[in-house]
Protein backbone atom coordinates (compact mmCIF):
# COMPACT_ATOMS: atom_id res chain seq x y z
CA UNK A 1 0.00 0.00 0.00
CA UNK A 2 1.69 3.33 -1.30
CA UNK A 3 -0.86 5.72 0.40
CA UNK A 4 0.55 9.01 0.90
CA UNK A 5 0.06 11.72 3.31
CA UNK A 6 0.88 14.92 2.16
CA UNK A 7 0.15 16.18 5.77
CA UNK A 8 0.35 19.29 6.91
CA UNK A 9 1.96 22.74 5.95
CA UNK A 10 5.21 23.61 7.77
CA UNK A 11 6.07 27.10 7.99
CA UNK A 12 3.50 29.54 9.34
CA UNK A 13 3.76 33.50 9.76
CA UNK A 14 1.42 34.24 12.44
CA UNK A 15 -1.63 35.94 11.13
CA UNK A 16 -2.20 37.72 14.21
CA UNK A 17 1.22 39.19 14.82
CA UNK A 18 1.80 39.79 11.04
CA UNK A 19 -1.45 41.19 9.53
CA UNK A 20 0.12 44.10 7.26
CA UNK A 21 2.05 41.17 5.73
CA UNK A 22 -1.49 40.03 3.87
CA UNK A 23 -1.02 40.59 0.66
CA UNK A 24 -3.69 43.25 -1.38
CA UNK A 25 -3.63 42.20 -4.70
CA UNK A 26 -2.46 38.80 -6.02
CA UNK A 27 -3.23 35.76 -5.67
CA UNK A 28 -5.44 34.28 -2.30
CA UNK A 29 -3.06 33.20 -0.04
CA UNK A 30 -2.68 31.99 3.63
CA UNK A 31 -0.13 32.36 6.47
CA UNK A 32 1.23 29.13 5.45
CA UNK A 33 1.89 30.39 1.67
CA UNK A 34 -0.85 27.85 0.14
CA UNK A 35 -2.75 29.61 -2.64
CA UNK A 36 -6.62 29.00 -3.37
CA UNK A 37 -7.63 29.33 -6.47
CA UNK A 38 -10.52 26.86 -6.40
CA UNK A 39 -13.34 28.09 -5.18
CA UNK A 40 -16.49 25.75 -4.18
CA UNK A 41 -20.03 27.70 -4.12
CA UNK A 42 -22.94 25.86 -2.28
CA UNK A 43 -26.04 27.16 -4.11
CA UNK A 44 -28.75 25.64 -1.67
CA UNK A 45 -28.73 23.31 1.23
CA UNK A 46 -32.10 21.77 -0.20
CA UNK A 47 -31.41 17.81 -1.55
CA UNK A 48 -33.72 15.33 -2.88
CA UNK A 49 -32.26 12.80 -1.60
CA UNK A 50 -31.47 11.63 2.09
CA UNK A 51 -27.73 10.00 2.46
CA UNK A 52 -27.41 8.74 5.73
CA UNK A 53 -24.15 9.93 6.10
CA UNK A 54 -25.54 13.53 5.36
CA UNK A 55 -29.05 14.06 6.67
CA UNK A 56 -31.54 12.57 8.47
CA UNK A 57 -34.94 11.49 6.81
CA UNK A 58 -37.28 14.12 7.52
CA UNK A 59 -34.45 16.84 5.73
CA UNK A 60 -32.97 19.63 8.12
CA UNK A 61 -34.32 22.75 8.90
CA UNK A 62 -33.56 24.78 5.39
CA UNK A 63 -31.79 28.12 5.31
CA UNK A 64 -34.53 30.55 5.37
CA UNK A 65 -35.14 32.46 1.74
CA UNK A 66 -34.50 35.86 2.66
CA UNK A 67 -30.90 34.70 3.83
CA UNK A 68 -29.82 33.51 0.79
CA UNK A 69 -27.68 35.40 -1.73
CA UNK A 70 -29.90 37.08 -4.63
CA UNK A 71 -28.74 35.77 -8.47
CA UNK A 72 -27.15 39.77 -8.48
CA UNK A 73 -25.48 39.52 -4.96
CA UNK A 74 -24.13 35.73 -5.90
CA UNK A 75 -22.96 36.83 -9.72
CA UNK A 76 -21.14 40.28 -7.67
CA UNK A 77 -19.12 37.73 -5.67
CA UNK A 78 -18.22 35.38 -8.73
CA UNK A 79 -17.10 37.98 -10.92
CA UNK A 80 -14.87 39.37 -7.78
CA UNK A 81 -13.03 36.25 -7.18
CA UNK A 82 -12.39 35.50 -10.53
CA UNK A 83 -11.41 38.67 -11.45
CA UNK A 84 -9.90 40.10 -8.31
CA UNK A 85 -8.59 37.17 -5.69
CA UNK A 86 -7.10 34.72 -9.23
CA UNK A 87 -10.30 31.88 -8.72
CA UNK A 88 -9.40 29.43 -11.70
CA UNK A 89 -11.78 26.88 -10.72
CA UNK A 90 -15.80 27.48 -10.45
CA UNK A 91 -17.13 24.50 -8.64
CA UNK A 92 -20.89 24.57 -8.02
CA UNK A 93 -22.55 22.55 -5.34
CA UNK A 94 -25.14 22.11 -2.40
CA UNK A 95 -26.99 20.57 -0.80
CA UNK A 96 -28.03 19.43 -5.00
CA UNK A 97 -27.12 22.31 -6.61
CA UNK A 98 -29.73 21.42 -9.63
CA UNK A 99 -32.07 22.23 -7.45
CA UNK A 100 -31.52 25.68 -7.55
CA UNK A 101 -33.35 27.75 -9.97
CA UNK A 102 -31.47 29.13 -12.85
CA UNK A 103 -28.00 27.04 -12.54
CA UNK A 104 -27.47 27.62 -16.03
CA UNK A 105 -27.77 31.13 -15.71
CA UNK A 106 -24.94 31.16 -13.35
CA UNK A 107 -23.09 29.23 -15.17
CA UNK A 108 -23.60 31.36 -17.92
CA UNK A 109 -22.24 34.44 -15.93
CA UNK A 110 -19.30 32.80 -15.02
CA UNK A 111 -18.21 31.61 -18.13
CA UNK A 112 -18.17 34.82 -19.78
CA UNK A 113 -15.75 36.60 -16.82
CA UNK A 114 -11.92 36.99 -18.03
CA UNK A 115 -9.64 35.03 -17.68
CA UNK A 116 -12.41 32.34 -18.30
CA UNK A 117 -12.24 29.82 -15.17
CA UNK A 118 -13.14 26.30 -15.55
CA UNK A 119 -16.84 25.83 -13.90
CA UNK A 120 -17.22 22.29 -12.72
CA UNK A 121 -20.48 20.67 -10.86
CA UNK A 122 -20.68 18.39 -8.24
CA UNK A 123 -23.89 16.92 -8.08
CA UNK A 124 -26.50 13.70 -6.95
CA UNK A 125 -26.80 13.40 -10.85
CA UNK A 126 -30.97 12.58 -10.05
CA UNK A 127 -31.96 15.25 -12.24
CA UNK A 128 -28.91 15.62 -14.43
CA UNK A 129 -30.33 13.71 -17.35
CA UNK A 130 -32.73 16.43 -18.70
CA UNK A 131 -30.08 19.46 -17.84
CA UNK A 132 -26.34 18.33 -19.01
CA UNK A 133 -27.16 19.62 -22.64
CA UNK A 134 -28.02 22.88 -21.00
CA UNK A 135 -25.64 23.03 -18.82
CA UNK A 136 -22.92 22.18 -21.09
CA UNK A 137 -24.54 25.21 -23.69
CA UNK A 138 -24.24 27.73 -20.98
CA UNK A 139 -20.44 26.86 -20.62
CA UNK A 140 -20.31 23.89 -18.02
CA UNK A 141 -16.99 22.48 -18.21
CA UNK A 142 -17.66 19.04 -16.36
CA UNK A 143 -19.13 17.06 -13.74
CA UNK A 144 -18.70 14.85 -10.57
CA UNK A 145 -21.78 12.58 -9.98
CA UNK A 146 -22.02 11.33 -6.57
CA UNK A 147 -22.34 7.44 -6.75
CA UNK A 148 -21.72 5.09 -3.41
CA UNK A 149 -23.80 1.94 -5.21
CA UNK A 150 -25.31 0.39 -8.37
CA UNK A 151 -26.76 -1.85 -6.47
CA UNK A 152 -30.35 -0.74 -6.85
CA UNK A 153 -31.49 -1.62 -3.09
CA UNK A 154 -28.13 -0.73 -1.80
CA UNK A 155 -28.53 2.95 -3.69
CA UNK A 156 -31.96 2.82 -1.84
CA UNK A 157 -30.97 2.14 1.41
CA UNK A 158 -27.99 4.62 1.49
CA UNK A 159 -29.99 7.46 0.07
CA UNK A 160 -33.47 6.42 1.09
CA UNK A 161 -35.15 7.30 -1.92
CA UNK A 162 -35.24 4.36 -5.42
CA UNK A 163 -33.39 6.55 -8.07
CA UNK A 164 -30.92 4.57 -9.11
CA UNK A 165 -31.80 4.34 -12.48
CA UNK A 166 -31.95 8.64 -12.64
CA UNK A 167 -28.39 8.60 -11.51
CA UNK A 168 -27.00 6.16 -14.05
CA UNK A 169 -29.03 8.39 -16.72
CA UNK A 170 -27.98 11.59 -15.74
CA UNK A 171 -23.96 9.82 -15.87
CA UNK A 172 -25.07 8.89 -19.25
CA UNK A 173 -26.57 12.17 -20.16
CA UNK A 174 -23.24 14.04 -18.82
CA UNK A 175 -20.87 12.11 -20.66
CA UNK A 176 -23.27 12.08 -23.97
CA UNK A 177 -23.12 16.39 -23.52
CA UNK A 178 -19.36 16.22 -23.35
CA UNK A 179 -18.83 17.16 -19.84
CA UNK A 180 -15.83 14.93 -19.23
CA UNK A 181 -13.93 13.62 -18.16
CA UNK A 182 -16.95 12.60 -15.91
CA UNK A 183 -16.29 11.50 -12.19
CA UNK A 184 -18.17 9.48 -9.94
CA UNK A 185 -17.70 10.51 -6.26
CA UNK A 186 -18.45 7.27 -3.64
CA UNK A 187 -18.46 7.67 0.11
CA UNK A 188 -18.99 3.60 0.85
CA UNK A 189 -20.94 2.41 3.35
CA UNK A 190 -19.15 0.66 6.15
CA UNK A 191 -21.45 -2.42 5.84
CA UNK A 192 -22.01 -3.47 1.98
CA UNK A 193 -18.91 -0.60 0.99
CA UNK A 194 -16.45 -2.49 0.15
CA UNK A 195 -18.41 -4.73 -2.07
CA UNK A 196 -20.23 -1.75 -3.75
CA UNK A 197 -16.48 0.01 -4.63
CA UNK A 198 -15.91 -3.02 -6.49
CA UNK A 199 -18.98 -2.56 -8.54
CA UNK A 200 -18.61 0.33 -9.19
CA UNK A 201 -15.04 -0.07 -10.25
CA UNK A 202 -15.94 -2.36 -12.84
CA UNK A 203 -19.64 -0.16 -13.68
CA UNK A 204 -17.11 2.86 -14.20
CA UNK A 205 -14.70 1.25 -16.33
CA UNK A 206 -17.13 -0.10 -18.58
CA UNK A 207 -18.47 3.41 -19.35
CA UNK A 208 -15.53 5.34 -19.03
CA UNK A 209 -16.24 7.35 -15.80
CA UNK A 210 -13.45 7.94 -13.45
CA UNK A 211 -14.18 6.47 -10.27
CA UNK A 212 -12.99 8.27 -6.86
CA UNK A 213 -13.52 7.29 -3.16
CA UNK A 214 -14.04 9.13 -0.38
CA UNK A 215 -13.79 8.51 3.19
CA UNK A 216 -16.03 9.72 5.29
CA UNK A 217 -15.70 12.88 6.81
CA UNK A 218 -17.55 13.87 10.40
CA UNK A 219 -20.13 16.16 8.42
CA UNK A 220 -23.31 14.59 9.18
CA UNK A 221 -25.76 16.21 10.55
CA UNK A 222 -26.38 13.90 13.04
CA UNK A 223 -22.94 13.83 14.74
CA UNK A 224 -22.94 10.27 14.61
CA UNK A 225 -19.44 9.49 12.52
CA UNK A 226 -17.22 7.81 14.17
CA UNK A 227 -13.69 6.75 12.98
CA UNK A 228 -13.81 2.63 13.77
CA UNK A 229 -17.30 2.67 11.76
CA UNK A 230 -16.30 3.90 8.93
CA UNK A 231 -14.06 2.55 6.15
CA UNK A 232 -10.17 3.61 5.57
CA UNK A 233 -8.46 4.42 2.40
CA UNK A 234 -6.08 1.01 3.71
CA UNK A 235 -9.04 -1.00 3.47
CA UNK A 236 -10.70 0.33 0.36
CA UNK A 237 -6.93 -0.26 -1.73
CA UNK A 238 -6.93 -3.61 0.02
CA UNK A 239 -10.51 -4.43 -1.20
CA UNK A 240 -9.99 -2.97 -4.78
CA UNK A 241 -6.40 -5.15 -4.96
CA UNK A 242 -7.96 -7.79 -5.01
CA UNK A 243 -10.46 -7.71 -7.65
CA UNK A 244 -8.38 -5.06 -9.89
CA UNK A 245 -4.45 -4.98 -10.73
CA UNK A 246 -3.47 -1.42 -9.81
CA UNK A 247 -0.50 0.23 -9.79
CA UNK A 248 0.39 4.23 -8.63
CA UNK A 249 -0.47 6.48 -11.67
CA UNK A 250 2.38 8.17 -12.93
CA UNK A 251 1.00 11.44 -12.92
CA UNK A 252 1.89 14.50 -10.40
CA UNK A 253 -0.22 14.51 -8.18
CA UNK A 254 -0.44 18.78 -7.48
CA UNK A 255 -3.12 20.00 -5.08
CA UNK A 256 -5.61 16.80 -6.14
CA UNK A 257 -7.23 15.22 -3.14
CA UNK A 258 -7.04 11.71 -5.10
CA UNK A 259 -4.47 9.18 -5.02
CA UNK A 260 -5.19 7.76 -8.33
CA UNK A 261 -3.82 4.36 -9.40
CA UNK A 262 -4.03 2.77 -12.84
CA UNK A 263 -6.27 -0.25 -13.17
CA UNK A 264 -5.16 -2.88 -15.37
CA UNK A 265 -2.36 -1.04 -16.94
CA UNK A 266 -4.57 1.73 -17.43
CA UNK A 267 -5.53 4.35 -19.00
CA UNK A 268 -8.38 4.07 -16.17
CA UNK A 269 -7.66 5.51 -12.96
CA UNK A 270 -9.64 4.74 -10.02
CA UNK A 271 -8.78 7.18 -6.92
CA UNK A 272 -8.90 7.12 -2.99
CA UNK A 273 -9.47 10.27 -1.06
CA UNK A 274 -8.18 10.27 2.14
CA UNK A 275 -9.59 12.79 3.93
CA UNK A 276 -9.17 11.66 7.32
CA UNK A 277 -6.19 8.56 7.44
CA UNK A 278 -3.87 10.64 4.88
CA UNK A 279 -4.56 14.40 5.27
CA UNK A 280 -3.70 16.61 2.17
CA UNK A 281 -4.06 20.17 4.03
CA UNK A 282 -0.95 21.14 2.81
CA UNK A 283 -1.93 21.10 -0.64
CA UNK A 284 -5.00 22.38 -0.27
CA UNK A 285 -6.38 24.96 -2.92
CA UNK A 286 -10.07 25.96 -1.93
CA UNK A 287 -11.98 28.98 -0.59
CA UNK A 288 -15.75 28.19 -0.64
CA UNK A 289 -18.76 30.42 -0.24
CA UNK A 290 -22.01 29.07 1.15
CA UNK A 291 -25.39 29.39 -0.06
CA UNK A 292 -26.09 32.41 2.63
CA UNK A 293 -22.77 34.30 2.07
CA UNK A 294 -20.40 32.55 4.19
CA UNK A 295 -16.72 32.13 3.12
CA UNK A 296 -15.31 29.63 4.89
CA UNK A 297 -11.50 28.87 4.47
CA UNK A 298 -12.30 25.06 5.56
CA UNK A 299 -14.88 22.30 4.87
CA UNK A 300 -13.88 22.21 8.59
CA UNK A 301 -13.18 25.79 9.49
CA UNK A 302 -14.57 26.90 12.97
CA UNK A 303 -14.78 30.83 12.27
CA UNK A 304 -16.89 32.17 8.87
CA UNK A 305 -16.67 35.41 7.60
CA UNK A 306 -19.98 37.07 6.49
CA UNK A 307 -19.86 38.95 3.08
CA UNK A 308 -23.74 38.52 2.69
CA UNK A 309 -24.06 41.15 5.58
CA UNK A 310 -21.25 43.70 3.84
CA UNK A 311 -23.36 43.29 0.39
CA UNK A 312 -26.43 44.45 2.14
CA UNK A 313 -24.70 47.23 4.03
CA UNK A 314 -23.47 48.77 0.92
CA UNK A 315 -19.72 47.53 0.45
CA UNK A 316 -18.08 48.36 -2.11
CA UNK A 317 -15.59 45.73 -4.31
CA UNK A 318 -12.34 47.06 -2.21
CA UNK A 319 -14.07 46.15 0.99
CA UNK A 320 -15.21 42.53 -0.50
CA UNK A 321 -12.10 41.86 -1.56
CA UNK A 322 -10.34 42.98 1.78
CA UNK A 323 -12.36 40.51 3.75
CA UNK A 324 -12.47 37.66 1.70
CA UNK A 325 -8.54 37.90 1.80
CA UNK A 326 -8.43 38.71 5.66
CA UNK A 327 -10.63 34.85 6.23
CA UNK A 328 -8.26 32.92 3.86
CA UNK A 329 -5.24 34.67 4.97
CA UNK A 330 -6.08 33.13 8.71
CA UNK A 331 -6.91 29.77 7.08
CA UNK A 332 -5.80 26.72 9.66
CA UNK A 333 -3.24 24.30 9.04
CA UNK A 334 -5.68 21.50 8.73
CA UNK A 335 -8.80 20.14 9.33
CA UNK A 336 -7.73 18.94 12.91
CA UNK A 337 -10.15 15.44 12.93
CA UNK A 338 -6.96 13.76 13.89
CA UNK A 339 -6.70 15.31 17.05
CA UNK A 340 -8.28 14.89 20.71
CA UNK A 341 -9.75 18.06 21.24
CA UNK A 342 -11.48 18.11 17.35
CA UNK A 343 -15.04 19.80 17.37
CA UNK A 344 -17.01 19.13 14.37
CA UNK A 345 -18.53 22.05 12.48
CA UNK A 346 -21.98 22.80 13.12
CA UNK A 347 -23.11 23.00 9.44
CA UNK A 348 -23.49 19.63 7.89
CA UNK A 349 -21.87 18.96 4.97
CA UNK A 350 -24.92 19.85 2.47
CA UNK A 351 -25.18 23.58 3.90
CA UNK A 352 -21.17 23.33 3.57
CA UNK A 353 -20.54 22.04 -0.34
CA UNK A 354 -18.38 19.35 -0.92
N1 LIG B 1 -17.84 12.59 4.12
C1 LIG B 1 -17.31 12.55 2.88
N2 LIG B 1 -17.97 12.92 1.77
C2 LIG B 1 -19.22 13.33 1.93
N3 LIG B 1 -20.11 13.75 1.05
C3 LIG B 1 -21.24 14.07 1.69
N4 LIG B 1 -21.10 13.87 3.01
C4 LIG B 1 -19.84 13.41 3.17
C5 LIG B 1 -19.10 13.01 4.30
N5 LIG B 1 -19.61 13.05 5.54
C6 LIG B 1 -19.82 13.77 -0.38
C7 LIG B 1 -20.96 13.37 -1.23
C8 LIG B 1 -20.65 14.08 -2.50
C9 LIG B 1 -19.83 15.27 -2.10
C10 LIG B 1 -20.55 16.54 -2.25
O1 LIG B 1 -19.51 15.08 -0.75
O2 LIG B 1 -21.05 12.00 -1.42
O3 LIG B 1 -19.91 13.29 -3.39
FE1 LIG C 1 -27.94 15.14 -0.81
FE2 LIG C 1 -25.29 14.95 -1.13
FE3 LIG C 1 -26.34 14.97 1.34
FE4 LIG C 1 -26.74 12.84 -0.26
S1 LIG C 1 -24.75 13.57 0.53
S2 LIG C 1 -28.31 13.90 1.00
S3 LIG C 1 -26.87 13.77 -2.25
S4 LIG C 1 -26.41 16.65 -0.09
Amino acid sequence: MTLTALGLPAIRRDAEEHPADMPRTGPLVDTFGRVATDLRVSLTDRCNLRCTYCMPAEGLDWLPGDELLTRDELARLLTLAVTRLGITCVRFTGGEPLLYRGLEDVVAVVAALRPRPEIALTTNGVSLARRARALADAGLDRVNVSLDSVDAVQFAAITRRDRLDDVLDGLAAAAAAGLGPVKVNAVLDPEGGLADAVELLDYCLRYGYQLRIIEQMPLDAGHLWRRDASLGADEIYTALAARFDLSPDPAPRGSAPAQLWQVNGGPATVGIIASVSHAFCAACDRTRLTADGQIRSCLFAAEETDLRALLRNGADDDALESVWRAAMWRKAAGHGINDPGFVQPQRPMSAIGG
